[in-house]
């Protein structure tokens, strides 16, 4: 079977089956063709509620499944390849911020959503990077404990500078690689370009951006923008999304070490094992992981909406 035959049995098979393919905008372009909704982990939550279909196969990362399946217990929802982690979300676990809350016990817990279930029933509000900014200054206590990543942290507290914040040493091991080194190669190399970067990116690389924002704002941004050339600073698959839906305009990765094999490790022939049921992962979860986890997920949305 070639690419094309593989996503016509993909698309027909999920039809008949009640099944809504959620992706994240990281993954290839087969995927993205054949999902029902590719966007930004805060997009994906958000469409997590609203998928009619009964079935969900997720294209991402394990936590983005279990964000799905804690939002809709009632569906069964398939990470359709079961080895895709986000290194960052396995980073902390539940004993360690508990013992850094007694430390901090006036803090409120924000958790960015790239963290396992178990870590959010220790956490207040979970926020993603579109929704960071915008949540916690709706947060009525001043006192933040950000958790894991402190690249985002940093960023966010530079955004809010009211509010006081704590942050752990946490953060994306792809995003960490992109060093000064590779904003000046880039830079020198494209002169013209607008620099749009992930803020997990460090401090020393967001300031040198034009525009900081979510994998889905630094797509329209660069859509909507007059310029023609662009250095992407995240995941690779960014850039190469956006030349195929903007060939007028010229994208650059800021480092071709921005690649997470996470991401990539699901490809379409998982997908249509997945959903044939000769592979994929069932999520399961308790109901008391789940009543306790998504406590902060509830909180994100009622904030963020
Ligand atoms: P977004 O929230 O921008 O989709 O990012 C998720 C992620 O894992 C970035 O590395
Ligand atoms: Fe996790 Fe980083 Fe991969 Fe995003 S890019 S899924 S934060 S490891």
């Amino acid at each position: 079977m070639n690419i094309a035959e593989l996503q016509n049995e993909i698309l027909a098979f999920k039809k008949q089956n009640d099944v809504c393919i959620l992706a994240h905008s990281y993954q290839t372009k087969e995927i993205t063709e054949i999902a029902d909704f590719t966007g930004d982990s805060y997009q994906l939550s958000v469409m997590a509620q609203k998928t009619k279909q009964k079935n969900v196969l997720m294209c991402g990362v394990r936590f983005m499944a279990e964000t799905v399946k804690m939002l809709s217990p009632q569906k069964r929802v398939i990470l359709a390849n079961p080895i895709a982690g986000c290194p960052m979300a396995e980073q902390m676990d539940k004993e360690l911020i508990e013992a850094v809350k007694s430390q901090y016990p006036d803090y409120t817990v924000v958790a960015y959503i790239n963290t396992t279930a178990e870590l959010k029933t220790v956490c207040d509000v979970c926020v993603t990077s579109s929704s960071a900014v915008r949540i916690i200054s709706k947060i009525q206590n001043d006192k933040i404990l950000f958790i894991p990543d402190c690249n985002l942290g940093d960023y966010v507290s530079r955004m809010l500078p009211d509010k006081t914040f704590k942050l752990l040493q946490g953060g994306c091991p792809i995003h960490a690689r992109v060093s000064l080194e590779d904003v000046k190669k880039a830079k020198a190399a494209h002169p013209e370009a607008l620099m749009l970067v992930h803020p997990e990116c460090s401090p020393g690389i967001v300031k040198e951006a034009d525009f900081v924002g979510s994998t889905s704002a630094i797509m329209d941004y660069a859509k909507n923008s007059d310029a023609k050339e662009f250095i992407i600073g995240t995941e690779i698959s960014i850039a190469q999304h956006l030349q195929f839906s903007c060939p007028d305009k010229r994208f650059y990765p800021l480092s071709k070490d921005l690649i997470c094999s996470n991401m990539k490790s699901t490809t379409l022939v998982d997908v249509y094992n997945a959903l044939k049921g000769t592979g994929g992962e069932e999520i399961v979860m308790s109901d008391e992981l789940i009543a306790s986890a998504r406590r902060c997920i509830d909180k994100m949305i009622e904030l963020g909406g």
